[in-house]
């Protein structure tokens, strides 16, 4: 099979991460009957100064007829920089949720599991992080992210945090249908004792559940109690589903639990081509260094194979292989040595 993938590298480390995993979907296709054609797009920072906009038009198209997308990671430095000064509709952020919307992926789904042998990287108490395996889903074409209205002046910013009845559905059927695979419970995480936003979203919930998915349990936690809770005690969750903010925000404290944002992957889905990206950023303090993590990017391409085209056996392949490679030569950023093309070497040697 043959079968055509849009990459977009991004920024700073994003075409590190990138050129790494595609260098190890090279090595693992062979051996699965699989031919890959790779279209590199121009996204991000680089876009906006080669083409004057963040998800230039080319792009847009190129994503929309393609097999599955495959982004590394953009965006520019925190503090001050040119790009975080342009009008926000310019920035490389509102590209990342433009390209979200072009293709329809409401839902994000962001596992957070600690391989067996590897508890030694987590820094949380080995016994504590032992077995943890856990999804978030995070609602990503809605929220405080979109709503209207968003505006800043001279004495007064505003965003508005909007959720519709069918979207909140729809996001809710995710989970409790990814439940059903895995272990039968949902946690919903909202902010319903203060937040009518939050409230609404709870009722959505409850009300799907009672007349559809009464087989899955369902519990619910406040946000503030879940960021706790998550940390303290991973293994009591099986699939956590939220809004868009707060699954931004919890998904990066998950992520230290098997030791570094930069082994989470993530799929994006819901509409007829699916977003396949690491949950990490452009990292731009360790960007040329040599050291990027490409796991997250390794798994979010494991997901793509699973979830977009459908080969599972490749898939397993990979994240088979990841995990041994991980096992010996651990990355910088988990404590070990490994850079990222010495662990890039490892992953392809471990291919079977
Ligand atoms: P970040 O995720 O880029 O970095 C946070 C910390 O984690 C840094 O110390 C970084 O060195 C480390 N880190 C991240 N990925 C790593 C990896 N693969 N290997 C080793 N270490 C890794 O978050 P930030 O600094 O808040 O954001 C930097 C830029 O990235 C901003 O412009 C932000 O808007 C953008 N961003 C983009 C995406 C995306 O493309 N989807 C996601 C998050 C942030
Ligand atoms: C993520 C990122 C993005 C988000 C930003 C960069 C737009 O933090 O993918 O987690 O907030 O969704
Ligand atoms: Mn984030």
């Amino acid at each position: 099979m043959s079968y055509r993938i849009a990459v977009l590298p991004g920024d700073f480390i994003g075409p590190e991460v990138i050129d790494a995993t595609l260098e190890t979907l090279e090595a693992l296709a062979p051996r699965h009957g699989l031919a890959f054609e790779f279209e590199r797009l121009p996204f991000g920072g680089n876009a906006i100064e080669s083409h004057g906009e963040p998800l230039p038009q080319v792009t847009r198209d190129a994503a929309a007829r393609s097999d599955a997308v495959l982004m590394g990671s953009a965006g520019g430095p925190v503090g001050d920089h040119p790009w975080n000064r342009l009008p926000r509709e310019k920035r490389v952020e509102s590209g990342i949720l433009a390209l979200r919307k072009h293709l329809q992926v409401f839902a994000n789904l962001r596992p957070v599991r600690v391989f067996p042998g590897l508890e030694r990287l987590s820094p949380l108490r080995e016994e504590r992080a032992r077995g943890t395996d856990l999804l978030i889903i995070r609602e990503l074409t809605g929220g405080i992210y979109f709503g209207k209205p968003s505006f800043v002046e001279a004495d007064r910013g505003v965003s508005t945090m909007v959720y519709e009845r069918y979207e909140v559905e729809r996001i809710a059927r995710v989970a409790f249908e990814a439940a059903r695979l895995r272990r039968g419970r949902v946690t919903n995480v909202d902010k319903a004792n203060v937040l009518d936003v939050s409230q609404f979203w709870r009722d959505v919930v409850v009300d799907l559940h009672r007349r559809e998915f009464s087989d899955v349990e369902l519990d619910h936690l406040y946000i503030d109690n879940a960021a706790m809770q998550v940390v303290r005690d991973p293994r009591a969750f099986d699939v956590l589903v939220m809004g868009n903010l707060f699954g931004d925000i919890l998904s990066d404290l998950a992520a230290v639990i098997p030791g570094s944002l930069g082994v989470l992957p993530s799929a994006s889905l819901g509409g007829s081509v699916g977003l396949y990206e690491p949950v990490h950023g452009s990292a731009p303090d360790i960007a040329g260094k040599g050291i990027a993590n490409p796991v997250g990017t390794m798994l979010s391409a494991a997901m793509l194979l699973r979830h977009g085209l459908n080969e599972a056996a490749a898939a397993d392949g990979l994240e088979s292989a990841v995990q041994a490679a991980l096992l010996e030569s651990p990355t910088v950023d988990l404590g070990g040595s490994a850079g990222t093309a010495a662990f890039t070497a490892a992953v392809i040697a471990r291919l079977a």
